[in-house]
Formats: structure tokens, sequence, C-alpha cells
């Protein structure tokens, strides 16, 4: 059955007087989607609502109140059928950050999923169970990145990792880097001092995955998001990065 999500604000169905307060909000999707984690039943998905990425309170333009986020999985990048759905609460404490664990699906399986909140929809992203255990499922191509400065360069390597569609992306370590901004490199980092705060952190993380989706969001209109899976640590302090990737 076709389901019809349209992000429109005269779409949606009033679900709360948050989401028709604030239809109107600035695209919410910034900093994009992503999913890991995944086993033979479920996937994470993930995404978090940043407007505005780059504020140094680390809200990513968001103000102070709960946000209701619905949540899509499907079998075809259409969403013509539904296979998991549901909604959450995106909340000021946790940097309007979203981790969902969407069960229920078949093992070795391509999903495609969405998010929509605050009258705006999305980007499409394309996730992938594991084989049940015990089998060997697919062949499966598998990529990894590692030491990723965004002062030193940019992240062209990553659209090109998504055009090959691979089944599995590892993030070894620097997934980011702590440093302040310096001058006289490609790009500058936000924030003049190395990061310490967990708003340092959600603003650095916010700056990387900016970069991330836009490259790969030019040439698909599935949206740029890959599958991935734990990111051990940055540079330093591994605790903290941690600490910072679960909210
Ligand atoms: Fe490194």
């Amino acid at each position: 059955m076709r389901r019809t999500w349209a992000a429109g604000a005269t779409a949606l169905p009033v679900r709360s007087t948050v989401i028709a307060a604030t239809a109107a909000v600035p695209y919410p999707f910034q900093v994009g989607i992503a999913s890991g984690e995944p086993d033979a039943s479920s996937v994470v998905l993930w995404t978090r609502l940043a407007p505005s990425p780059l504020n140094a309170d680390g809200h990513g333009g968001m103000a102070n109140t709960d946000v209701t986020v619905d949540w899509q999985v499907s079998t075809d990048d259409l969403f013509t059928t539904l296979v998991a759905s549901g909604s959450v609460t995106a909340t000021y404490a946790t940097a309007h950050s979203v981790h969902v664990i969407a069960g229920g699906l078949n093992a070795d399986s391509d999903y495609y999923y969405r998010f929509r909140a605050q009258g705006h929809l999305s980007p499409v992203g394309r996730t992938r169970t594991t084989p049940a255990l015990g089998t060997s499922g697919r062949d499966l191509v598998m990529a990894f990145t590692s030491c990723a400065h965004y002062e030193e360069g940019y992240f062209t390597v990553y659209r090109r990792l998504a055009e090959d569609n691979p089944g599995l992306v590892l993030h070894l370590g620097d997934y980011i880097y702590e440093y302040g901004a310096t001058s006289g490199r490609p790009r500058t980092h936000a924030g003049t001092t190395e990061i310490v705060t967990l708003a340092d952190y959600r603003r650095r993380y916010a700056q990387y995955k900016s970069d991330r989706i836009s490259r790969p969001r030019m040439r698909s209109r599935r949206g740029s998001s890959y599958r991935t899976t734990t990111r051990w640590r940055t540079t330093t302090p591994t605790w903290c990065a941690r600490t910072v990737l679960q909210r």
C-alpha cells in the first residue's frame, strides 16, 4: 500500500502542538542521517535536528523544547512498502539527536529509511541487515576510513565511497580532529581553540557531518547516508568522543 508522507505542513497530521507550531522552521536535517550497528533483524537509525549546525552553544539552532521525529523504513526508496515506522521525541538535553532501533527486519536485506520533523523530510538513506547467524549471506563490500581532517582537504572520498554502495563502512579512528582553527589551510574549523566541552564536540561533529552529507547528496536523490558501524574514537580523548556519539 502506498503511504503518503508529505513534508508540507498542510499534509502533516496534527500530532502535537509542537509540530503544528514549528512547521515553518528552517530545514533541520543539515547534519544528515545515518544507520549503523546492524544485526540480522534490526539497525540503528540516527539523525540530529540542527538547522544551524555551527552555533557555538552546540544546539544547532534548536530551541529548548521537545520535538517529535517520525521515522520510516521501507523495502523501496519510494516508501511504497513500509516495514517499520514510529515516532520518537528529540530533546534539547541531547541536542535533539535521535537513535532509533528499527526492528523486525529480515536478515541480509536492503532497506531505505527517512525521518520527518518540523514539517520537513530528511534525505532517504540506505541500510542493510547482517546475514543470520551461521549463514554466509551475500557478498559484502566493505570500506574503511580514518584520519579525516576537515582543515587539510576536501572529503570527496566520501562521495566516491557512496558511489560504490558498500555494505558496511568502518570509521577506524580520527572521525574528527579536536584542534582549533588554523589559518592557511584549505578549510577552517569552527572554533579557535581545541574542543573540550560537550558543546564544542557537538559543533565539531556537526561541522564534519555537514560536509559528509553535502557532496554525495548532489549526485543522488536517495541522499548520501551509508551504513556505518562503531566509531571507536577520534584522536583524544576516547571516552569523550564515545560519549558525544551516544548523544
Ligand atoms: Fe589519524
